[in-house]
């Protein structure tokens, strides 16, 4: 075999549901030296991160971090180290990610329930309470926003509903976490896990996660500390969390002053998920929020001028991804393919009975500009033509720049 030369990605713009063009800035940070992890400046970094993942995830909780994985990882950390087998968790599912939650929460050894809503909807909040009746959970484990189906769960109502049932709140907010309000504290929730490479503007590996007080007494009962790191007077539970690497118990120790030992901190990954919050709070959250909102209806307004109809229920839609459907007869992959080919832009199908049914179109991160709307929807104006869609020609740079004009900014 010839020797592959260096790594020299060609250019791209990453429009699809993530991962996202990554921030510069959040590059340059993963390019810096490394540091043992024990080393004051690594651990002075720990508390830099979760200090502002607080910030990120509006938040008091003591226990914030990172888990060294994609966001599935820390969604099946959050659930092992919660759930034991037998307990009782209720999954409002509405699309591909909250069959992930019944899939990750089963291999735990949960007992699951379900309430479903069809693609494209949302679970009403009276369809959960009288499922919580049934299920009388442990865990409530929800997709906040599911990437599948774009559309976003209100949590309005799911603390009381939980207080009434002694119940646990989850919420999977790897898709909206930055770009789309999310107060962990004010809406009660008691654990959140996250990814980098959506609204974040980093790349996938390292995902952010918060755990309330009463999520750490349930995980902190089954701690478990292993052999050969064990110190006299460490626990050993009688069902220990049945997953080592995703034992939160550990995890938490290792982010403790105790710096117990744990994995090998994924440095490189720890300075990039620095670094998107870092740029988050600089511009401030809300306006961070205020601009996905602001350029995903402009992509949304657009999107329909080119005669695309929105998938969904445009009331729940997330902010940060509109799913339109690929017109009768047109090849969706032939159109993407030629986009991502002349134009070097990538926007991504879905899964499932949306497969090959809907384009997804995100607007997340560093991408949620002005210029990669436009270039967008004038790049899909130009592919769909050669694909035989009669598209109203300018219809949706127009429909975009008056989307901006609408909300008072110039594109
Ligand atoms: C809502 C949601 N949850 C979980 C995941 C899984 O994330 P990862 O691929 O980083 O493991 C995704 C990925 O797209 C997602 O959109």
């Amino acid at each position: 075999m010839s020797l592959p030369g260096p790594i020299d990605p060609p250019a791209r713009l990453l429009m699809g549901p993530g991962p996202i063009t990554a921030h510069p800035r959040v590059l340059q940070a993963m390019s810096a030296q490394l540091v043992g992890q024990y080393d004051p400046f690594m651990t002075h970094a720990m508390g830099e991160v979760q200090e502002l993942y607080r910030g990120v995830f509006e938040t008091a909780n003591a226990q914030t971090l990172l888990i060294d994985s994609t966001a599935r990882g820390a969604i099946e950390a959050a659930l092992v180290s919660l759930l034991e087998p037998g307990d009782r968790v209720l999954v409002p599912v509405m699309g591909r990610f909250g069959h992930l939650l019944v899939e990750i929460a089963g291999r735990c050894g949960a007992e699951v329930h379900t309430v479903e809503a069809p693609w494209g909807e949302v679970v009403p909040l009276e369809a959960i309470a009288a499922a919580m009746e049934t299920a009388r959970p442990k865990v409530l484990a929800m997709v906040h926003g599911d990437t599948s189906t774009t559309m976003r769960q209100p949590f309005d109502g799911l603390r009381e509903l939980c207080d009434r049932f002694d119940c646990l709140l989850y919420a999977d907010v790897t898709a909206t976490l930055g770009g789309n309000p999310f107060p962990t504290d004010a809406w009660g929730v008691d654990a959140a896990t996250a990814g980098l490479q959506k609204c974040l503007g980093g790349p996938s590996g390292s995902a952010p996660a918060t755990f309330s007080p009463r999520a750490v007494e349930v995980i902190e009962s089954r701690r478990s500390i292993e052999a050969g790191i064990r110190e006299a007077g460490d626990p050993t539970a009688a069902h220990p969390i049945r997953s080592n690497y995703f034992d939160l118990a550990m995890i938490f120790d290792y982010w403790s002053p105790r710096r117990l030992n744990h994995h090998t901190e994924a440095t490189t990954m720890l300075y990039g998920a620095r670094e998107c919050a870092r740029v988050i709070l600089e511009e401030g959250l809300g306006s961070y929020q205020e601009r996905h909102a602001r350029h995903g209806a402009a992509m949304a307004a657009g999107l329909a001028g080119l005669g695309l109809a929105r998938y969904g229920d445009q009331e729940h839609r997330m902010a940060n991804v509109v799913a339109v459907e690929i017109p009768e007869g047109v090849d969706g992959e032939a159109v993407r393919r030629q986009l991502l080919a002349d134009f070097g832009i990538e926007i991504g199908t879905s899964f499932g009975p949306l497969a090959g049914r809907v384009w997804r179109v995100g607007i997340m991160g560093w991408n949620a500009r002005t210029d990669a709307v436009l270039a967008t929807l004038a790049a899909l104006e130009a592919v769909l033509r050669r694909h035989g869609v009669r598209v109203p020609p300018g219809g949706g740079v127009d429909a975009a720049y008056a989307a901006y004009a609408a909300d008072g900014t110039t594109a």
